[in-house]
This record gives C-alpha cells, sequence and structure tokens, in this order.
C-alpha cells in the first residue's frame, strides 16, 4: 500500500502518456496523493482537464505561473513528494534530466529536488538504442536515479524493441519496492539469470534449456526485501521482473561484460547457465549446404567462467557470491567440488535429470553448500526456494 505517500507525478510528451492517466488511479486506490505535473509536449497527448480531474489535485503546468508561485514555490513544490517519478520520461527529458538544464517547470522541479527519482522511458526504439540515449541513461543511473522499463513489444510509430514504457501495475511495483525499507534496502545485488545464445552464423546458435525461472524469481524476492538488483539476463522465457533494472544479453562474453559494469555490489548471484563454449569458427554469414552432404565441423573455445571471474577477484569481490550447480548426477558431491574450485561463498545445487522436471519447470528442490555444510531443502515452488534464499541473503549481508 502506498497510504499517504506523496508522489510527484511528471508527464512528459509520448504516446504513452495515455497510460499516466491510469497510473493516477491505480496510485489513488492505493492511497498515495498524486501531484501532477504536465509537461508543454505532454498536453499534446493528455489534456490538463483529465489530468487534474482524476489525480484530484492542481495540476502544475507552468515555471512562470505567479499564482502556482505565490501559492506554492516551484523549489518548495520539487520538495513536497516522498517520491518523483518521471512517465514517460522522454529522450528529450532524459536528456535534460543527464545535462541539469532546467528551461521548464518539470526539468526545473528535477533539478531542484532533493527526494528520489525514478523515471519509466518511453520512446521509438531507435531513440532509445541511440548512444546518446544510453550514455544519458547511464549519467542518471549514476546520480541514483532509478528506472522501470522501458520493455519490448511492438510500439505506436509500428517498430518493435524496447522503448514501450513499463505498465502502470510494473511502476506501482517499483515505487512499492521504493518504498518498502526492507531488510536489503541499500544493498545492490546482481542476480545472472537464463541462458546464453553462441552463435554458430548470423541466424543460428547453440543454446540451453534453462527458462530463467529461477533467476526471475530470486530476482523479484531480492527486490521485494528492499535490494537494489541489477538482473543480468540471457534470452529467457520467463519475463524479467519489474522493477529491478534489466541487462539483456544473448552471449556468455557480453554476459561478463554486463556483470563487470554491474560491479561492485554487495552480493552477486549467478543463476544463468551459460553455456560453457562458444562456436570459435563462427561463420559471418549464412552457411549453406554445399549439396554433396558435406557437414560443417564446428570448432569450440571455452567461454568465460563469470563465476569464477567474480569469486576470484582480488580487489571489489562481493561479499557473498553465490553459485547454482544444475547437476545429473552425484549432485551434492559434485557441487562441494564446484564451490572450492570456483572459489564461491555458497553453491546452490539442485539435480536437473529430466525425471526430477526441475528445468523449465515450477519447482525446484535445492542444496545450499557452504562453510557450514550442505542443507537440503524440500521440494517447492521456484517462488518460495527465492523468498528462502533471499531471507537466507539478507541474514548473510546483515550478520
Ligand atoms: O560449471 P557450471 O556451469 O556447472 O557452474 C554453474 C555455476 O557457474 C552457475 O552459477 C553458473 O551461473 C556459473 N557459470 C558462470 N560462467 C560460466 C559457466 C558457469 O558464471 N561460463
Amino acid at each position: 500500500m502506498l497510504t499517504g505517500k506523496r508522489i510527484l507525478l511528471v508527464i512528459g510528451g509520448g504516446i504513452a502518456a495515455f497510460k499516466s492517466l491510469d497510473l493516477i488511479r491505480r496510485l489513488r486506490e492505493r492511497g498515495a496523493d498524486v501531484t501532477p505535473v504536465l509537461t508543454k509536449a505532454g498536453e499534446q497527448f493528455v489534456t490538463p482537464l483529465s489530468v487534474s480531474a482524476l489525480s484530484g489535485s492542481k495540476l502544475y503546468r507552468d515555471l512562470f505561473d505567479l499564482t502556482d508561485e505565490a501559492e506554492m514555490g516551484h523549489i518548495q513544490l520539487s520538495r513536497s513528494a516522498d517520491l518523483i517519478v518521471v512517465a514517460p520520461a522522454t529522450a528529450d527529458l532524459m536528456a535534460k534530466m543527464a545535462q541539469g538544464r532546467a528551461d521548464d517547470l518539470a526539468s526545473t522541479l528535477l533539478l531542484a529536488t532533493n527526494t528520489p527519482v525514478l523515471i519509466a522511458p518511453a520512446m521509438n526504439v531507435r531513440m532509445w538504442q541511440h548512444a546518446a540515449t544510453q550514455r544519458n541513461l547511464a549519467m542518471l543511473q549514476d546520480d541514483g536515479i532509478r528506472l522501470i522499463g522501458p520493455n519490448d513489444g511492438d510500439m505506436a510509430c509500428g517498430e518493435f524493441g524496447p522503448g514501450r514504457m513499463a505498465e502502470p501495475l510494473e511502476i506501482i511495483a517499483a515505487i512499492e519496492a521504493g518504498f518498502a525499507r526492507g531488510p536489503l534496502a541499500g544493498k545492490n545485488i546482481l542476480v545472472t539469470s537464463g541462458p546464453t545464445h553462441e552463435p554458430i552464423d548470423p541466424v543460428r546458435y547453440i543454446a540451453n534449456r534453462s527458462s530463467g525461472a529461477q533467476g526471475t524469481a530470486l530476482a523479484a524476492a531480492l527486490r521485494d526485501l528492499g535490494a537494489n538488483v541489477t538482473f543480468v539476463t540471457g534470452p529467457a522465457s520467463v519475463a524479467p521482473p519489474s522493477g529491478v533494472s534489466v541487462q539483456h544479453v544473448e552471449t556468455a562474453a557480453q554476459m561478463l561484460s554486463a556483470v563487470q559494469a554491474a560491479l561492485p555490489a554487495d552480493c552477486a548471484i549467478f543463476a544463468a547457465a551459460v553455456a560453457d563454449w562458444r562456436v570459435a569458427n563462427a561463420a559471418a554469414s549464412k552457411m549453406k549446404k554445399d549439396g554433396a552432404g558435406k557437414t560443417p565441423a564446428l570448432e569450440f573455445a571455452e567461454n568465460p567462467d563469470i563465476l569464477a571471474t567474480v569469486s576470484q577477484m582480488k580487489t571489489g569481490r562481493p561479499a557473498l557470491v553465490i553459485g547454482f550447480a544444475a547437476e545429473t548426477d552425484d549432485v551434492i558431491a559434485h557441487a562441494i567440488a564446484k564451490r572450492l574450485r570456483k572459489g564461491c561463498d555458497w553453491i546452490v545445487a539442485n539435480d536437473v535429470s529430466p525425471a526430477t522436471g526441475i528445468m523449465g519447470g515450477a519447482e525446484n528442490a535445492v542444496t545450499v553448500i557452504s562453510d557450514a555444510g550442505a542443507d537440503g531443502w524440500p521440494r517447492m515452488s521456484k517462488a518460495e526456494v527465492a523468498k528462502r534464499l533471499a531471507d537466507r541473503i539478507a541474514q548473510a549481508l546483515n550478520g
């Protein structure tokens, strides 16, 4: 619940602004007070009247409005909230925020505020992927601004890809997570998840059966305890959780780079099923049958071991490094040896023989191996495994 929470909602000028009307309604249903700020561009997409009527509050639009300034100056307005939410955060608004510009009410409030800020970007996929936007995003995240979305999907402009604003309920989950002062509040936790895809040529790849379900459940459970979660995911079949910072990667090499970019962290959990090998002689263009029955000979190179790399860092190693061991036989013995070989603190071992139905399934039966020995848990849902692990992580980090 968000009872009594004061939220200043900045609505930028994008087609996703229509979703902000629903966001206002849902925030108020949960007891929040919403003060809306509509940019000039935002007015092109939603009307001041609908924003004001839905919020039940005065709408702020103009930096130089004499009445507004007399009643509540813009500096005071910027400090009057518990949280500022920018939804939709357009490419232009993000650029202004990153540069510290203050040429209208929204940008001035965002520069003057000392309260936390959450942005929900929405823009065309090319605009989102443009180096300038990504640079601005990195700066904003360095400044401590929290991010929700954007999501992949069909866009109003007819293109497909990342750039759709997160749905109102996802934004609310991120807001609630931000307010929850759980036992992991203030802790930065990195989670890898899903399979990796290792290209054979531009259209074919080698993969594994990981769905990303356990990693996703774990990231959500850590978020629910208040952690700032960076979720580095391969091409998983399960959608990433809301309210976490998501980095999409394909290959093991890309996953390693994303992991290194996400450090330092208080804890790092490697739930991804990383391909052990990549194709060393991957073709630059699509391989063709030669018509004479000759088959291609793939050569393999070993992938970097991300868990071992981070576990063995000389400086900046996370205080708690956790690996997973998916095995099909001698599960515990293999996992104990793996923990020592890789140098991580805990290994979460599970039996992924096809008969268990664990890989890609909804349940898991794990044994947590640490310095303290092997702790076998009964079979339970992946969400319950995630909750128990998150609790144990909170105890370890706070102990
Ligand atoms: O060696 P194996 O793949 O069984 O180890 C499993 C653990 O190591 C998992 O936590 C997995 O995420 C991690 N791993 C990794 N990088 C690799 C291979 C595995 O981080 N290249």
